[in-house]
């Protein structure tokens, strides 16, 4: 072991680096003061926190929750202010000429610099253009686009005028697309001609001309050619993104909009249903965003900052686009994937300008440590500070590889837990207050309230393990379900009345930290997408020859999670090898190709219950392999069901 290493109850403990505490926006005295602040006098410490934004008017009203009841979740109510006013307009005084972007296209020969007054007139020429195709506040907009400035620019227009975005992953299928659109109503989506990943081409345009055959609600089509190749362009609908904008005035007048006014809806499953509409509002989020980006990467001017999530999810929107820009940051954009053309590529990105903060995903991390040290060995890496993990619970070995290989045990490494939901980081370490252990995310944020409750909500003391709660709100966190607060309230409040309940498990061990050790209900996190195993059930048995299907996760060396899923075909239909393929193929076109199915098990019966429900507790295990103790089967309908699943076990 390093020297920098020692040992504590079994565990790797990694001090802070005085060099790091030295300059760090928070050390661990000041951490503690934001705790101690913030239990002392909730109101005065959040509204000290707001001060970060810029207000047209600022809040007097800080806070205004209740998780009882029909819950009700609203801060700085009265304050009005521009989101993208924050990410642009007020930095121009002391940044216009600073890169705001530094786009890194797939190709490594293709990068570009955005300075801040160039943005800020791209998303006031998009803003002017939006508005003269009749967009207005309040309006949903659907953003389906690669890994180009404009997805940022598309955002932050929309913010800018006040209409509510929602952007869907580029992997996502024409299905996805569509119930996206529909759930939401959108009148306009944004989206290129094609997209570009690890030298493939992926056919957005056609994805989304099949989609719009069933959106009634878009009236118009805003189209970014990225690649050049050629589209059908429907008259009347589709327009040329260069073209609106070339037309429009470069200056744009922002809309004042209330805090707990609409930013954005963003889809993400859960483990009943179609995915729900996660809704986060502008004051809140925008305060949250901005406040954690800058203590938990401890951002400092002129920093070169680089999170390789997409924007089609929330770290992207958080952490590539609304929080860095709301802090005057250079924030790094990434059109490719960490092994094109080589492994190399993430490290040759982070020489080639020079990056500083790096912020990625366990699953990326594992793929490249198969790679061994050498292709990350060749690379500098000198000018990098922090490093950082979201996405998944993330394995000592992996945490620990990232830290000696790529950082040589210089760099901190903050392992962020976070949701959707939650709008921002909520656990992580702090890099100049916070010793680190190997797969923890440690302790929460100040403000933030985590708990560990039993099955019965009764709150664990202590060293414990149990079901993560939040026992009170932080300016973040999502207001509802965009359309249907009934299923906010009751996905994330009826649980365990009072709480918001994460749907994670977590340990705490003696020291306070957390240790995530992953969903506790029917979502799986698949190289750091989260998916609900119902979605996937649905694909399967919209199949024309699938009676019934059951998903679940199996332990995966490199996804983190696979999906294995249980198949009964219809009386009569012969379980081929082509069949097999068949039905993979037909769940990447239904949901896309983060979906794809890693194992498909023939199922003459799945485990019932004699009330006919489904015993996932049994499917799991047998996926993981772990067939010798299945625990209590006296409920089975039908034993025999058991048997045969596992004597077929698939893998
Ligand atoms: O299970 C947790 C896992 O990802 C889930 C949230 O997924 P999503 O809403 O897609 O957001 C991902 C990016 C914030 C959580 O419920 N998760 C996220 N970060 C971590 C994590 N699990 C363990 N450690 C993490 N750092």
């Amino acid at each position: 072991m390093p020297d920098t290493v020692s040992q504590k109850q079994g565990e790797t403990l990694i001090p802070v680096k005085p060099e790091i505490a030295a300059r760090a926006h928070v050390d661990a005295a000041k951490y503690r003061a934001m705790v101690e602040a913030e239990a002392a006098d909730p109101e005065a410490f959040w509204a000290k926190q707001a001060e970060r934004l810029t207000w047209i008017t600022p809040p007097t009203r800080i806070k205004n929750v209740s998780f009882r009841g029909d819950v009700s979740i609203r801060w700085y109510e009265d304050g009005l202010l521009n989101a993208s006013v924050q990410c642009l307009d007020r930095h121009l005084p002391a940044r216009a000429n600073q890169t705001a972007i530094i786009w890194e296209g797939d190709n490594p020969a293709e990068s570009a610099h955005i300075t801040y007054a160039e943005l800020h007139e791209r998303v006031c020429r998009l803003a002017n253009a939006m508005e003269s195709l009749g967009v207005k506040r309040g309006d949903r907009v659907t953003i389906y686009l690669p890994m180009i400035p404009e997805a940022a620019v598309a955002m932050l227009a929309c913010a800018r005028i006040g209409a509510i975005h929602s952007v869907v992953f580029g992997g996502f299928s024409p299905e996805s697309l569509h119930g996206r659109i529909e759930d939401c109503s959108s009148t306009l989506l944004i989206t290129a001609d094609e997209g570009l990943r690890g030298g493939r081409h992926v056919p957005l345009k056609a994805n989304a001309d099949a989609a719009l055959a069933r959106c009634p609600t878009i009236r118009n089509v805003i189209v970014v050619r990225r690649t050049g190749r050629e589209v059908p362009m429907q008259p009347g609908r589709d327009h040329w993104y260069h073209e609106l904008c070339a037309a429009a005035s470069p200056t744009h007048t922002p809309a004042a909009m209330g805090a707990e006014d609409p930013l954005f809806i963003l889809y993400t499953s859960g483990s009943t249903g179609k995915p729900k509409g996660v809704l986060h509002t502008t004051g809140g989020y925008m305060v949250w965003a901005s406040l954690t980006h800058q203590l938990v990467f401890d951002y400092h001017d002129g920093e070169i900052y680089w999170c390789t999530a997409d924007v089609g999810w929330v770290t992207g929107h958080t952490y590539i686009v609304y929080g860095p820009l709301a802090n005057g940051a250079t924030t790094l954009m990434f059109e490719g994937v960490p092994n094109y053309p080589t492994v190399s590529r993430f490290w040759e990105v982070v020489d080639k300008h020079k990056v500083n903060i790096f912020y990625t995903a366990p699953t990326a991390i594992r793929a490249l440590m198969r790679e061994g040290e050498a292709p990350v060995k060749k690379t500098s890496r000198a000018s990098l500070r922090i490093l950082g993990s979201v996405g998944e619970p993330i394995n000592p070995e992996a945490w620990l590889w990232y830290w000696r290989v790529v950082g040589e045990e210089r760099c901190p490494v903050v392992d962020t837990w976070w949701q959707t939901e939650t709008g921002g980081i909520l656990i992580s370490p702090l890099p100049g207050a916070t010793a680190l252990k190997p797969g923890s995310a440690t302790l929460p944020l100040p403000g933030v309230k985590p708990v560990l409750v039993d099955a019965n909500g009764v709150v664990l003391e202590g060293a414990t393990e149990g079901n993560l709660c939040l026992v009170d709100s932080w300016p973040g966190q999502m207001r509802t379900v965009f359309g249907d607060h009934e299923r906010f309230k009751q996905t994330y409040f009826s649980t365990y009345p009072g709480m918001y309940f994460t749907g994670d498990g977590a340990r705490r061990d003696a020291d306070g930290y957390y240790w995530i050790t992953g969903r506790v209900d029917d979502v799986l996190n698949v190289s750091g997408h989260r998916m609900g195993t119902a979605e996937i059930e649905s694909a399967l048995v919209a199949h024309p020859k699938v009676a019934e299907a059951a998903v679940v996760g199996m332990p995966h060396d490199l996804k983190g999670q696979g999906i294995y899923c249980y198949v009964t075909l219809k009386t009569g239909v012969e379980p081929t090898e082509e069949l097999r393929k068949e039905l993979v193929a037909w769940v990447r076109k239904e949901i896309g190709p983060i979906a794809t199915p890693d194992v498909i098990q023939w199922a003459p019966g799945l485990p019932k219950t004699r009330s006919g429900k489904i015993m996932r507790r049994i499917l799991r295990k047998i996926a993981a392999n772990e067939t010798e103790n299945l625990g209590d089967t006296s409920t089975l309908a039908d034993p025999t069901v058991v048997e045969d699943l596992v004597a077929n076990r698939a893998v």
